[in-house]
Parts: structure tokens; sequence; C-alpha cells
């Protein structure tokens, strides 16, 4: 089939380069030339595992390309799929990329008399795909929905390893206006053998918010124990949880062997959730519940537990310092998780920051974010190392804040004897097995720790 997608951000170009993957012939559009030219020119704009070999393939054999043209781009086009971002502005979602999507795909929908099947990929609050983008395409295109075909189809995509989500759904989720429309995406997605939901275009937008709620309430919920563990002598959270995880509800068991979803990675205490969706989404839910004039508490909760989770991880280095102020602070990890160079609302930020604020001189190491590297999120008086080590040197405090897999194997008695009185907060639980020598103050989440 013929598939134009609207939009090359994260979502648009995976989808698009997995598309073409799968024996479609795609063409991407953006309003950014130099993305449009890095893509048909067999290079990834973003990093993402994967991403890169299949773009290149897509690209030479003919199967995908970009255009800076929405009319070119859809030109026999079956279905056109609208990726593009939904900024948080003002604490609320900002549609005005999907409008501007919506109208010009409603302009060129006029021209031809071709059925071609809308679907909207961004995630939106429910009621969007049959309100404003509707409304948007029927006024521009002079033609009534039915005529063209009007789609929700949310993805379900996390950064570092997309490609593989999209590759190997779980579900996919189609909202339809009507049969005709979910019937011709449904055809799309034919070469996947997931179970596909063929639901209304409402639900489909309340699926993903739902989706996403639930897993940073479950995040939320696990700091909050972790909370209530401190507060406690002979707690742990992580033991606390290994016996939650073993009811066979959460982690059934089949032919004889525990399954271990990965769900449960969710219900884990650390330092926060973070990245583009999470905090955007949770966020969005609220405002639109109160929009509703329902009372959204339990999403209010998940937020300001989230919240507090930067000055907590600042609670932890300054009680064994005695303050702050002037204290050197050395944080391993900056992106919002591992495997990806995204610093978004990423939790390591917000500590950084909340680290800042107090008077800390705050040095950093991450493998993805090296001295140099300009990016709006990293906040002014953050120094950056080109490994641990240097960032640790004199340190008075080590945050571990994003469990990149090579801190697990850092040599920890080298870092603590680069540290005049070595202190270890480990936002991240990753690093329990450690043999701290004599000295070390070892201080995890979710365990009370004398200082
Ligand atoms: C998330 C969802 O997982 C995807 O299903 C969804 O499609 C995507 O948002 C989206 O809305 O586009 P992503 O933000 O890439 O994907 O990241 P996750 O891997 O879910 O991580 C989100 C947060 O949860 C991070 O702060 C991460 O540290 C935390 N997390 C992640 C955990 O606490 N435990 C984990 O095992 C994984």
């Amino acid at each position: 089939m013929r598939v134009c997608v609207v939009g090359t951000g994260y979502v648009g170009l995976v989808t698009g380069a997995c598309l073409a993957k799968v024996g479609h012939q795609v063409q991407c559009v953006d309003v950014r030339p130099e993305v449009v030219e890095a893509i048909n020119a067999g290079r990834s704009p973003i990093v993402e595992p994967g991403l890169d070999d299949i773009l290149k393939a897509g690209v030479a054999e003919g199967h995908f390309r970009a255009s800076l043209s929405l009319q070119e781009g859809m030109e026999g086009a079956e279905i056109v799929l609208v990726a593009v971002g939904t900024p948080t502005t003002k604490g609320d979602i900002d549609l005005r990329y999907v409008r501007e999507a919506a109208e010009g795909i409603g302009r060129t929908l006029a021209g031809s008399s071709a059925y071609r099947v809308v679907t909207v990929k961004s995630t939106v609050v429910p009621g969007t795909t049959d309100g404003l983008v509707r409304t948007s395409l029927e006024t521009t295109s002079g033609r009534k929905a039915g005529q063209f075909g009007l789609c929700m189809n949310p993805e379900f995509l996390r950064e570092g390893c997309a490609v593989e989500d999209f590759l190997e759904p779980d579900r996919i989720v189609i909202g339809q206006w009507d049969e005709r429309s979910g019937d011709t995406l449904a055809k799309m997605y034919s070469p996947f053998s997931c179970p596909v939901v063929r639901t209304g275009l409402r639900n489909a937008e309340l699926i993903k918010y739902t989706a996403n709620a639930l897993l940073a309430s479950m995040i939320s919920f696990s700091n909050q124990i972790a909370m209530i563990c401190e507060s406690l002598d002979g707690v742990d959270v992580d033991e606390v949880f290994t016996g939650v995880h073993l009811d066979r509800r959460l982690s059934p068991v089949v032919d004889g062997r525990r399954v271990h979803p990965g769900l449960l990675a969710y219900l884990k205490a650390g330092a926060g959730y973070g990245g583009s969706c999470f905090p955007k989404d949770v966020l969005a839910l609220r405002q639109f519940a109160q929009e509703c004039g329902v009372p959204a508490p339990l999403l209010e909760a998940v937020m300001a537990v989230n919240r507090s989770r930067a000055s907590h991880l600042a609670d932890l280095v300054e009680e064994p310092l005695g303050g702050a102020e002037g204290k050197k602070v050395a944080v391993l990890g900056l992106t919002f998780k591992p495997f990806t160079d995204d610093l978004r609302e990423s939790p390591a930020l917000a500590a950084v920051e909340e680290l800042l604020r107090r008077g800390a001189v705050v040095r950093a190491y991450d493998p993805e974010v090296p001295p140099g590297r300009t990016d709006p999120h990293l906040p002014s008086g953050l120094e950056l190392f080109p490994n641990a080590i240097d960032a640790v040197r004199e340190a008075q405090a080590v945050v571990l804040a994003t469990a990149w897999p090579e801190f697990l194997g850092l040599d920890w008695g080298a870092v603590c004897a680069a540290m005049p009185r070595p202190v270890i907060v480990d936002g991240r639980n990753a690093l329990k097995e450690v043999q701290w020598p004599h000295g070390a103050l070892y201080r995890p989440i979710g365990r009370r720790t004398e200082v």
C-alpha cells in the first residue's frame, strides 16, 4: 500500500521506516529541510537502535523517501498518518501542529476524489480526532468524513526499542470513524500477527493515555512505598516489592515456569519517571479530566510524588554532607533512561537542578552526553566530563541518576578512592551488589541509612 506519514519526529520516522520494511511504499513529509535531506541520504536524524539500517535499506530499495511537500507525499497514498508533536504549552496539550497538519491534508484532499484514510497517530485527548481533526479536514477539503476515512491509531513505542516494538507489537489499536476507514487501516497492518483492537475513535485516544498513566502511576506508587520504607528501620523497598511481584497475578506461572512480565519493571522505586511521554501525558489527562468536570486526585498525586523525587535525592546527598552549599557532587547518568540520548524531562536533570539550586557544584558524566554537547535541557552551571572517574574525582558525593549498565560495572573501589569521604546515593537501586570499601556511605532508595 502507499502510505504517507506527516511528521518525521520519533514516532513518524520509526513508523514510516518500519512500514517500508514490511513492504509498503512510504513517503514521509516534514517541514525541516535538513531532516528531509538526511532521510533521503539514508541517515536517521535520531538515535534509535536498528533504525539506521532499516531506513538505509528502505531508501536504497526505493520504498521509503521524505519530502517537504504534502502534495507530493500524499500522491497515491491510501493512508495518511499524522505523527506530529503534541507538546504541553502552559500546562495544556497544544494541538496546533495537529490542526495545521489536518488543514494541510484537507487542502490536498480537496484536489482529488480518491478515498484516503487520515489517521491520527499523535497522542491526542479524547474527542480530538472526531472534533478538531475532522472539522479541520471537512472545512478545508469541502468533503464530509465518510467521503474520506478517519482513524485514530495510537503508538506504543518505547524509546530505545521502538523498532522492535513496532515490528513485534503487543496489540494494534484501530479507532475508526466508520467500518470502511478501519478496514483500510487494518489492511496496512495485515503483515502483523498481533491482536487488533477495533474500536471507536475516543476509546483509541483514551487507551493511549490510560496505558501511559498506569505505568507512571506504578512508578509513583513504588516511590510512595519507598518513602514509607525509608521512615522505618529494617525495611528495604526492593525486598518488599520482590514479595509483591511474586503474586501469581503479577508474575504468572506458565508450564511450571515463573514469567516476569515487563510491567513489573515499573513497580520499582527510583528517581521517578521522565521522558517525552509520561510527564506530558499524565498532565494532559489530568487537565482533560478537569475540563470534563472530573476531579483527578490520583493523577495529581502521581505527579506530586514524581516531582518530589528530585528534592528527595538532594536530601539524601545533603544529610551526610551537612548541607549542599559549595559541595562537589558528581551525577552519573543524565538521560531520562539508559540507551537513549534524550534529556527531555529527565529525572536526573531535575536532581541536578535541585542540587545546583541548593548551592552544590555539580559535575556529571553520561555516555550519551559528552562535554561540549549543547542542549537546551542542560542546566547552565553543570560541568560535563568525558568519563565517570574524572567526574567523581574529589567529589563529596556521587548520585547514580540513570542506570546505564556501564555504571554497574564501574570499579567502585577506584571511585571511592578518588573521593575524600565517599557518599554514594543510588537513585536507581542499581548498585546493591557492590562491595563497598570501609568508610563509604551507600544510600539506596527505600532503605533507611544512618548518616
Ligand atoms: C513510554 C511507554 O512505555 C510507551 O509504551 C509509549 O508508547 C511511549 O511512552 C509514548 O507515549 O510514546 P518511553 O517514554 O520511551 O515510552 O519510555 P519507558 O521505557 O516506558 O520509560 C518511561 C519512564 O519509565 C522512564 O522515566 C523510565 O526511567 C521509567 N521506567 C522505564 C522504569 O521506571 N522502569 C522500566 O523498566 C522502564
